[in-house]
């Protein structure tokens, strides 16, 4: 295979932090975006550019990856290339634009946005420096008319950055793909247009000849972001956009998990609850998206309404440090916090605490039992562009099958048809839904887990990384139409 992919994103497949002693560490991610491009990116040779945490500066040597179990164990160093960002970009670039702006923006939830434009100013910086490095990962590729080079960006972090990239190697006549995926979701036009740069980063993204979304709904929310915005010519049934003289594709691509491997480490990982109580399970990034409040006061609703279930069931919820220098998620953590001890203090006795709580990462291999031996699992974001928790409870649903109780508003929710589907705003259903996941009987757990397994098993990580190259190679034929008539 020819050195010919160049991955983009905001983080790199591992942070770099200080031990005690002041020396670097390497800690490799797990997520789905390192387990299906890493060893691509080894097998090939590539690139992979990104920001390794706030801690790795200039003047820092990378430091080895120390884990051969990792799946980016094997990157070399010659293959990343770091981008550091100034504690102004830090604030301004990934607090301000991306985690105050962006963020909530893109999950409809436009009332938490705060716009500025220093936020913009530093997002423009960053996405240039972005265009840089890929530039100069892409001249150092082996064949520069290759046909199959390819610089994949991810995340509304780089929205802008494929058209400054596209504008580079353009310049110097290299032949060279430019793909998109986002993670998130792609809100409609009359929220997106809310957003003061909403023209440029429309544009910035139609430097792509491909942009994927997680659902179909967040991809036609794109087209007609186009259309209402830019003016853009359209066509929703072929899924195309164009721009000048040029054709985008648009697809829907959802991101599945490694199902074999989650399942394996289920039947491997230690049993981690050690008590007589139904366990209903929650895992979440420490995140306002994620509906974590909404769902521990349905858990109330539930403990009120049926006090034949107090001291039978323990509700588990595993909250993941995130962005923990913004205002919004500080706050978040301070209420919850308050609203998980005013529960457990209104329904706990003496040998019943009903709510159980962790502000921490757990290893993957341990979640897998968690997820394993809970009866239910409530995955119920008020948004969330695919939500990945809910497809691994599944895969690890390898004894006892429980029940997946699931907010439509999620990207999973489109397709998991056989969760109990529940809308987290509302107390009193939620409640409801809690209570039929506690009753359901073994039979029709059974029927629904098999269903929804057997989806996530087809559908898993590799499918969605293959569909996402079936796709690139569409590009070529589409490229040779002059227009969309
Ligand atoms: C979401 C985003 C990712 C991001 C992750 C963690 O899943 O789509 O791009 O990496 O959240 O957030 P963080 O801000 O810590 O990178």
């Amino acid at each position: 295979m020819s050195r010919s992919l160049v991955v983009v994103s905001n983080r790199l497949p591992f942070v770099v932090s200080l031990d005690e002693a002041g020396e670097p560490v390497r800690t490799n991610s797990a997520g789905g975006l390192v387990t299906a491009l890493a060893p691509l990116v080894i097998k090939c040779k590539g690139f992979w550019v990104g920001w390794a945490g706030k801690e790795f500066t200039k003047d820092m040597q990378l430091p080895p990856s120390k884990d051969p179990t990792a799946i980016a164990h094997s990157i070399e160093p010659s293959q990343i290339i770091p981008i550091f960002y100034t504690d102004e970009i830090y604030k301004a670039f990934y607090n301000g634009m991306c985690n105050a702006s962006l963020w909530p923006l893109i999950h409809s939830l436009p009332t938490l946005t705060i716009f500025k434009s220093e936020y913009w100013n530093s997002y423009l910086e960053v996405n240039e420096q972005y265009a840089a490095a890929a530039f100069e990962a892409v001249k150092q590729f082996e064949d520069l008319n290759d046909r199959n080079n390819l610089v994949w960006v991810h995340d509304y972090h780089l929205m802008v950055m494929p058209m400054m990239l596209k504008n580079m190697v353009d310049e110097a006549n290299i032949n060279c793909k430019i793909a998109f995926f986002l993670h998130t979701p792609f809100p409609s036009w009359d929220i997106f247009r809310l957003n003061p740069w909403a023209n440029e980063m429309l544009l910035g993204l139609l430097g792509c000849d491909l942009i994927a979304f997680h659902t179909n709904t967040y991809a036609i929310n794109f087209i007609e972001c186009c259309y209402h915005i830019l003016g853009s010519r359209i066509d929703k049934q072929e899924m195309l956009v164009e721009y000048g003289n040029k054709t985008i594709i648009v697809r829907a691509l959802p991101l599945g998990i490694p199902y074999n491997w989650f399942e394996n480490m289920a039947k491997a990982s230690p049993k981690p609850f050690h008590c007589k109580e139904t366990i209903i399970l929650g895992v979440d990034r420490l995140d306002y998206t994620k509906g974590i409040i909404h769902r521990a006061r349905g858990y109330e609703r539930f403990l009120e309404k049926y006090p034949e279930c107090r001291e039978k069931v323990v509700f588990f919820q595993v909250a993941v440090p995130s962005r923990t220098d913004v205002d919004d998620y500080r706050n978040l953590k301070d209420e919850l916090e308050r609203e998980i001890g005013r529960i457990s203090g209104r329904f706990g006795t003496a040998e019943w605490t009903p709510i159980k709580y962790i502000y921490n990462n757990i290893p993957q291999h341990e979640l897998a039992g968690y997820y394993r031996d809970a009866r239910i699992a409530l995955i119920t974001a008020v948004r969330d562009g695919m939500n990945l928790v809910a497809k691994e409870y599944v895969a690890c649903q390898i004894a006892d099958p429980g029940v997946l109780v699931l907010s439509p508003f999620t990207g999973a929710g489109e397709t998991m048809h056989e969760a109990l589907l529940v809308n987290p705003l509302e107390q009193e259903m939620l409640a409801d839904t809690i209570k039929n996941a506690y009753d359901m009987k073994y039979h029709e757990r059974k029927l629904r887990m098999n269903a929804l397994q057997t989806r996530e098993k087809l559908f898993n990580l590799d499918t969605w990384r293959d569909s996402f190259f079936d796709a690139v190679d569409l590009i070529d034929s589409v490229k040779k139409m002059q227009s969309l008539n």
